[in-house]
């Protein structure tokens, strides 16, 4: 299996406490060479490299380079850099590792995005739980700021950027551009209709870009790629490398930067060293709680957007659970369910009602109470769901459900319908 470390060359090579010791492996020097070019040059090489936004909402996925021109073009003063390290995805926990090994390597593309769509302040929005990263950021921020790479005319340029972090307070949605938005601006973290846009109307309604931590993190290292090895890596349309976290009833649970095209076998049984106890596989979930699922027949897949795409499933968060024999379908989703149940805000009645109906009835299956009427009803709300929500917590929180509905139908073979 090829071994890459694009993303990740940093890790382990400089002290994330001391700013002198990442600009002496050539930290900085990005933004040195970003600074001497023009903005939309910068967009120009993120999309010609084809970078897909991280952060997993593959419904409304955004090419960066373009979501950076885009966010360049748009009028208005003091544009808002967002970086969204909410990570609330369950299984997913790349970003805290490029947070926790590379601080300073965030910072430096947050800057340049800044730069590139003509931002005055960039704002990290880091979930609750990582709060044990916030004198790690907040040193690296005072450290850039000493050091000219933040504050006014930077480097000497006509350009000033600063940077605040902010905490959420624990909630799944609030990963959500909107809610983080309302979040950040101190009111409760729920989602709102769109229009307007984020890119038009973000926090406090400035021209606002969001962009995830892993999409981010990309930039600097693009910058310098004067070998193009991004580019040689990945298969397709799915160029580069990808930050990925395996876990489950995995030997190796962790996270692992792999080439775009390395299957799904490669990644459980090489990386991840394998199912425990070499049990059999029961079904994978890919792309965290909103992701969909398959069984052991998707193990030769290339992990790619459009190969995994043709198998059912998303790449979505990057997350990858891997549940085994021991745990039915049917656990696994009442499980997957609860999450919504607890995670909805509540604010619209389709997401609102219908994660707690749904479960009713997976509890009712699973009691052996259910019939072939319930099932079709699940089905009908999970549809509704998907077209009626307000926001996509509402819109993707029946993609298990759904796709296990096609991979496992025994699953849902109930008694007969209700007379
Ligand atoms: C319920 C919900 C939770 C989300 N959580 C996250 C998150 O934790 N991190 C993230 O980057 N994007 C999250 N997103 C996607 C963001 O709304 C947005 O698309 C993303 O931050 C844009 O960055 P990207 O283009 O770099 O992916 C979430 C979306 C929804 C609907
Ligand atoms: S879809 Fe769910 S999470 Fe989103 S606004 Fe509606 S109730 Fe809230």
């Amino acid at each position: 299996m090829e071994n890459v470390s694009f993303l990740t060359k940093n890790f382990g090579k400089y002290d994330t406490n001391a700013i002198g010791s990442y600009v002496k492996i050539g930290g900085f020097s990005a933004l040195k060479k970003a600074l001497d070019l023009e903005p939309l040059s910068i967009s120009d090489l993120i999309a010609s490299v084809k970078v897909k936004g991280r952060g997993g909402a593959e419904y409304d996925m955004y090419d960066m380079g373009r979501k950076l021109s885009q966010a360049r073009a748009v009028k208005g003063e003091r544009k808002v850099v967002i970086c969204n390290a909410d990570e609330g995805e369950t299984t997913t926990f790349k970003d805290r590792e490029l947070i926790k090994n590379d601080p300073f390597n965030l910072i430096e593309a947050i800057i340049i995005a800044g730069y590139v769509v003509g931002a005055t302040d960039g704002y990290i929005y880091m979930r609750a739980e990582y709060a044990c990263f916030r004198p790690l950021l907040l040193n690296a921020i005072r450290q850039a700021k000493s050091c000219g790479f933040l504050g006014e005319k930077i480097l000497g340029k006509n350009f000033n950027f600063n940077i605040h972090l902010y905490s959420g307070a624990g909630a799944y949605v609030c990963g959500e551009g909107t809610a983080l938005i309302r979040s950040i601006e101190g009111r409760a973290g729920r989602p709102r209709m769109k229009p307007p846009f984020i890119k038009q109307s973000g926090v406090f309604a400035r021209p606002t870009c969001l962009c995830n931590v892993e999409s981010l993190s990309i930039v600097p290292h693009l910058l310098l790629d004067e070998q193009q090895v991004y580019a040689s890596c990945g298969m397709g349309d799915s160029i580069g490398t990808k930050m990925i976290s395996v876990a489950g009833n995995v030997n190796r649970p962790g996270v692992f930067e792999i080439p775009f095209g390395t299957t799904v076998r490669e990644i459980i049984y090489e990386l991840a060293g394998g199912v425990q106890k070499n049990r059999h596989i029961r079904l994978i979930q890919f792309g965290g709680a909103s992701g969909k699922v398959a069984d052991e027949s998707i193990l030769d897949t290339p992990y790619t957007y459009e190969d995994l795409r043709a198998a059912g499933v998303m790449v979505g968060s990057g997350g990858i659970l891997v549940i085994d024999e021991r745990t039915s379908v049917l656990d696994f989703l009442r499980m997957n369910q609860e999450f919504f149940s607890e995670e909805s805000c509540g604010q619209c009645t389709p997401c609102r009602e219908g994660n707690l109906h749904i479960k009713l009835i997976l509890d009712k299956m699973a009691e052996g109470k259910a019939t072939a009427e319930d099932v079709k009803l699940m089905c009908k709300i999970a549809r509704v769901m998907s077209m009626s929500s307000l926001c996509g917590l509402g819109e993707t929180a029946q993609n298990s459900l759904l796709s296990a509905m096609e991979v496992f139908p025994e699953t849902f073979e109930v008694g007969g319908a209700e007379a």
